[in-house]
């Protein structure tokens, strides 16, 4: 059953528009992969959905229920939690409670959801009162994946979880996003390690100048010549 549908979304920023019908579909508990080059409209897109940014066409539908114009603090509370590409933690805060950030809207008990995420994560428990301002980026990184977990939500946006880290260490954060999807969380990430991003997806979509470029299987995207030579750096 499709968890989230953005339909011909168009939008931008004051009379730019960046985004042109673009449409994604995220099916539940899948992980989806959105690729293109730089200014493409991949973040833009993110935050449309997110409700961030306001579409001006075209409609976006959480379980076929309009979610269109919905703002973020409401949308979180239906089960989509985004990361963003920038300043996605409190570097001032600590490990513990950038995660009790993550959770501050719940008034249940959410022990359960922080095991879990130190499950995943072990290098944030043994880091869980340090200062995340004074962690390596690629565990800034965790933390703000697991202050997103801490609303269970049933699909995570994440914008370029790997953005500036070293290869290995950027593939073992793509390895820890589908160890969250076999949890049963569908992801919607948009990722510049195209192939290894597309190689743990079971679909993608290549965003050209605020278009659907191309939409596909994994397997189909990754053995397109042309896709391989244009955007996955073939
Ligand atoms: N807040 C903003 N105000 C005005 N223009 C913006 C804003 N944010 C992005 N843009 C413009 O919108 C276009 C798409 O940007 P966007 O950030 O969505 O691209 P992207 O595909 O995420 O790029 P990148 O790979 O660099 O992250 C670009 O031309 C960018 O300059
Ligand atoms: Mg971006």
């Amino acid at each position: 059953m499709t968890l989230l549908a953005a339909e011909d979304i168009v939008s931008g920023y004051g009379k730019v528009e960046i985004l042109h019908e673009v449409s994604v579909h995220v099916k539940e508990e899948e992980m989806v992969s959105i690729i293109g080059p730089n200014g493409s409209g991949k973040s833009t897109l993110m935050k449309t959905i997110f409700g961030m940014v306001e579409a001006w066409e075209g409609r976006v539908d959480l379980l076929e229920e309009s979610i269109t114009g919905v703002p973020p603090h409401k949308v979180v509370r239906k089960g989509i939690c985004y990361v963003p590409q920038e300043r996605n933690v409190f570097p001032s805060l600590t490990v513990e409670e950038n995660l009790d950030m993550g959770a501050f809207i719940r008034k249940d008990d959410y022990s359960g959801e922080l095991e879990r995420v130190y499950e995943i994560f072990p290098a944030l428990l043994e880091k869980k009162k340090q200062t995340v301002g004074n962690l390596s980026g690629g565990q800034q990184q965790m933390v703000a994946m697991g202050a997103a977990m801490m609303l269970s939500p049933r699909i995570l946006l994440l914008d370029e979880p790997t953005a500036g880290l070293a290869p290995n260490l950027a593939k073992m954060i793509l390895n820890k996003i589908k160890e969250i999807n076999d949890t049963g969380v569908a992801i919607l990430i948009v990722e510049q390690n195209a192939k290894e991003a597309l190689k743990l997806s079971s679909r993608g979509y290549v965003l050209a100048m605020g278009k659907n470029k191309f939409t596909g299987n994994s397997n189909d995207l990754l053995e397109n010549a042309e896709v391989e030579k244009l955007y996955l750096g073939g």
